[in-house]
């Protein structure tokens, strides 16, 4: 995905779902948008929410955080973001 293209999508995932923004305890949604964008095209095309269901995420970026060497935070923070956004 081009970066112009994922700042739309952000803009947009701002735009129709605010209340995903709250900060929680666990993982958050737009720190883990942000964090998704700066990591996960790195390696490979950054990977739509969408290909994957919420219980097939959580091991493949458990994965990821491994290969990029992701913060437990950001890899919470993303998960939280894919989870929310499929
Ligand atoms: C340091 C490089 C690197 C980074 C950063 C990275 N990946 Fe990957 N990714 C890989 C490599 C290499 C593979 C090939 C499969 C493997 O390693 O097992 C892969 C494979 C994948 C796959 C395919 C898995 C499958 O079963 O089809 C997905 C989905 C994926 N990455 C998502 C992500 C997400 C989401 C992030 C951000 C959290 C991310 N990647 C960050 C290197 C990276």
């Amino acid at each position: 995905m081009k970066k112009s293209t994922a700042s739309t999508f952000i803009v947009l995932a701002f735009g129709l779902f605010p209340w995903f923004s709250v900060q929680g305890a666990e993982g958050d949604f737009s720190r883990g948008a942000q964090a998704w964008v700066e990591n996960c095209g790195r390696c490979h095309n950054v990977r739509d929410p969408r290909e994957f269901r919420d219980d097939l995420w959580r091991p493949i970026v458990y994965h990821m955080r491994i290969r990029g060497g992701l913060t437990g935070q950001e890899t919470r923070d993303i998960l939280k973001f894919l989870q929310e956004s499929n």
